[in-house]
């Protein structure tokens, strides 16, 4: 493609309220490298205009790797009888707040399998204790549950939920998610963003039998959502997984589905992904030069990390917790940016919240 056609191409889906699928499509498959830095860097510079230099940092505390899904790209399905389960108590939970904290990370991420044995005041209480003892933004990704359920955690003091939809096609998504209804998840985050949550969606990049014009409609369908974080990762086959033995996600793919997506949503909190890091090299550095502007480090104690496997070779899980050895502020530097240790909420107009 000649550069004048490209720069058209780009300012097209820049300007438009909702482009065109051909135009996303044509987009993805740009492969040549003059091509793809044009793409990356309109990318940086929206990236810049809309979020500023701020790399946002939020910490991950995985907290149970029980799960009663069985979704067919990932270890923690409840068919791998060869993962040891766990389940980290309050008082180990709080330990690991505690240190996150005096990292100064203000948004912690609680994660765990979509378990519905999580007892939902359980949770409320932890959250509630979290909130009253520090000063930190608590997020929440713990699947799909109950109106009531997410309005308890919401009462008591959660802020954000991260729900993805892994992909927006309705046929796609049914052939890898036995007994779960992609209308319910739809459901599910339509209801987090009536209870005032800040809401995060995302999706997997390279899933078998995932093509362009899936990927595209993904696209459409973060534009569409309004959503305020939007997580973008490559495929990552699990041996323990009905898909074993697939093939992973390309890298280059996933950083020109996070630049698109960048470049459609402006303002959303994009994160460079740990599966990002975790390919045959780390590219979560090439994330945050295409679009991303959000750094996840892992807070789970080592001896349940290694347990949480959701693919294999995830990046630091036989590191020691905590920002360092990711040398946040070295990487930072190193892109012409700064870490941001504020809370950073959504950059999204707040919405109304209605009270259901
Ligand atoms: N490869 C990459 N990402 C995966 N996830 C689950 N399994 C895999 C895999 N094999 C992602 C899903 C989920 C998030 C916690 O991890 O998008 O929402
Ligand atoms: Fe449940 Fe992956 S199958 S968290």
């Amino acid at each position: 493609m000649s550069m004048f056609k490209l720069k058209a191409l780009l300012d097209r889906i820049y300007e438009s309220e909702l482009p065109d699928l051909n135009d996303l499509e044509q987009a993805l498959s740009l492969k040549n490298q003059v091509e793809l830095d044009k793409l990356f860097s309109f990318a940086d510079s929206v990236r810049k205009e809309f979020c500023g230099d701020g790399i946002i940092l939020r910490g991950i505390i995985e907290f149970s790797n029980f799960c009663d899904k069985e979704c067919f790209y990932c270890g923690l399905n409840k068919n791998n009888r060869k993962l040891s389960r766990y389940r980290m108590n309050q008082e180990e939970l709080i330990k690991s707040v505690k240190y996150l904290a005096s990292c100064n990370v203000k948004t912690v991420v609680l994660q765990s399998g979509e378990d519905q044995a999580l007892d939902a005041l359980w949770l409320a209480d932890i959250i509630s204790q979290i909130k009253s003892r520090f000063d930190l933004v608590v997020t929440l990704s713990v699947g799909e549950r109950s109106m009531q359920d997410y309005r308890v955690w919401k009462e008591s003091g959660a802020d954000r939920y991260l729900l993805k939809i892994e992909t927006s096609d309705k046929d796609l998504y049914s052939s890898m998610h036995p007994q779960m209804d992609f209308n319910q998840r739809l459901d599910c985050l339509d209801a987090l963003g009536k209870l005032g949550y800040q809401v995060g969606t995302g999706n997997i990049i390279g899933l078998p039998g995932q093509s362009l014009k899936n990927i595209a409609k993904d696209i459409i369908f973060f534009k569409q959502g309004d959503f305020d974080m939007i997580g973008i990762g490559p495929f990552i086959p699990h041996g323990d997984s009905q898909f074993s033995g697939e093939k992973k996600g390309d890298a280059t793919l996933t950083l020109k589905t996070i630049a698109l997506t960048r470049i459609l949503t402006r303002n959303a909190h994009i994160p460079a992904t740990t599966a990002l890091g975790s390919l045959d090299k780390d590219y979560r550095l090439d994330g945050l030069k295409c679009g991303a502007n959000v750094l996840m480090p892992n807070f789970t104690p080592p001896p349940f990390r290694k347990l949480y496997q959701i693919y294999p070779g995830k990046r630091c899980v036989d590191e020691s917790v905590g920002v360092c050895n990711f040398c946040m502020d070295g990487v930072a530097k190193s892109l012409g940016r700064f870490i941001d240790y504020s809370k950073a909420h959504s950059f999204k107009q707040k919405k109304e919240i209605s009270h259901v």
